[in-house]
């Protein structure tokens, strides 16, 4: 029986990553509207990930014998004013999930919950890796400016970004 606590922020963090695609998909949206295929390509990709994070979860409680609570998915923003906005938009959204993962892993130690904590390095890798790459895509995006060739150069190189480098689970 897994202690109620950790269950419930579980189900906490499989909601939140439910809430992850919404907002991917959103974003892509966004870069869809603008023509910037390769960006769209990237949060497309990465929306799918965020509903493989979200079952991993889902399919980890039921394993577990924990009630899955599934939970209504609040409307994500639907319009930025740059794309330098939507991508810091994700990119604290994945800062925001790390502290989430990271506060599940310190009560995983303080109830003595050793498979979840295990369960969980996964997540703490692919957080690292996904705020990684947001950055980079930020960063980039700050020294492009406005320069409007600069943004058609890293939209054709993010539409690659993030291909197959899902860590094995
Ligand atoms: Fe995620
Ligand atoms: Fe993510």
């Amino acid at each position: 029986m897994m202690n109620e606590k950790v269950l419930l922020m579980l189900n906490e963090q499989m909601n939140r990553e439910f809430y992850s695609w919404y907002l991917y998909l959103s974003v892509a949206s966004y870069f869809s509207g603008l023509d910037l295929e390769g960006f769209e390509q990237w949060t497309r990709r990465q929306a799918e990930e965020e509903t493989v994070h979200a079952m991993k979860i889902y399919n980890y409680i039921l394993e577990r014998n924990g009630d899955v609570v599934l939970s209504k998915i609040p409307a994500p923003t639907q319009k930025w004013n740059s794309p330098l906005e939507a991508v810091e938009a994700v990119y604290s959204h994945e800062c925001e999930l790390t502290g989430r993962i990271n506060n599940i892993v310190r009560l995983t130690r303080e109830v003595d919950d050793y498979t979840t904590e295990v369960f969980l390095h996964w997540f703490v890798t692919e957080q690292r890796e996904e705020e990684a790459m947001a950055n980079r895509v930020l960063q980039k995006l700050k020294m492009i400016g406005s320069d409007m060739s600069g943004l058609l150069m890293l939209d054709a190189q993010v539409a690659t970004v993030g291909q197959a480098q899902e860590p094995a689970p």
